[in-house]
């Protein structure tokens, strides 16, 4: 079964992130994970002037766009975005904007997702940012997927990660890297999705 792992990052932590969830996934035999970007919609000018963002695009020049064969192939979806002002990247959305006809098709109903962020600070919107995303996911007939508190870092992370779904705190320069919890808890997830999906698959 493949686990769909559908991201857009402009500075490279949410990439790092789902980079994670697929190693848990990875530890579900069975179970191969895809890692997938979705098109940018920042003007290359912008980009091309500013070194965080070039860093961060250079970085994932390796990772394939993702395809409409992608979605049908897959049994399991992590969305993964950085929050913009409490909400889903324009990017991800826009990506999510374009599965009407395999929605039509009723292709994802019964399929486990979930959702994964990063914010530049610790109150920035990791919770409605997830929740939000979750609505056009149960929309397009998904089920939904979390973090169960039996992952023992819910309870002490100071970082991002809730029962929703993983997170991390970027800091307000976007350079503070994944730490050890957060990391955890987006293995957990990953690895949590991939077993559903076996499961829903049968
Ligand atoms: C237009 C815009 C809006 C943002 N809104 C929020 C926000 O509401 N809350 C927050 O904590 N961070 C906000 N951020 C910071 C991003 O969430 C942060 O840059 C991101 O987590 C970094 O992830 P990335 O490295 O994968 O791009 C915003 C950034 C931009 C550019």
């Amino acid at each position: 079964m493949k686990l769909l792992i559908v991201y857009y990052s402009t500075y490279g932590n949410v990439y790092h992130m789902a980079e994670l969830v697929a190693e848990g996934a990875r530890q579900v035999p069975g179970v191969e994970p895809v890692i997938r970007k979705v098109p940018e919609l920042i003007p290359d000018s912008v980009i091309e002037s500013r070194d965080d963002m070039r860093a961060g695009r250079d970085a994932q020049k390796d990772v394939p766009l993702v395809t409409k064969q992608d979605f049908e192939e897959a049994g399991a979806f992590a969305f993964g975005t950085p929050t913009r002002f409490g909400n889903v990247s324009a990017q991800l959305k826009n990506q999510i904007d374009q599965l009407t006809s395999l929605w039509l098709q009723g292709k994802f109903e019964g399929k486990p997702a979930g959702v994964f962020v990063s914010t530049g600070s610790l109150h920035g919107g990791q919770e409605t940012t997830i929740l939000t995303l979750m609505a056009p996911l149960l929309h397009l007939g998904m089920v939904l997927v979390g973090v169960p508190y039996s992952v023992q870092e819910l309870f002490t992370t100071t970082g991002g990660g809730s029962p929703y779904g993983p997170g991390h705190i970027a800091g307000g320069d976007n350079q503070r890297a994944v730490d050890e919890k957060e990391a955890t808890i987006c293995r957990a997830f990953g690895k949590r999705l991939a077993e559903i999906g076996l499961k829903l698959a049968k």
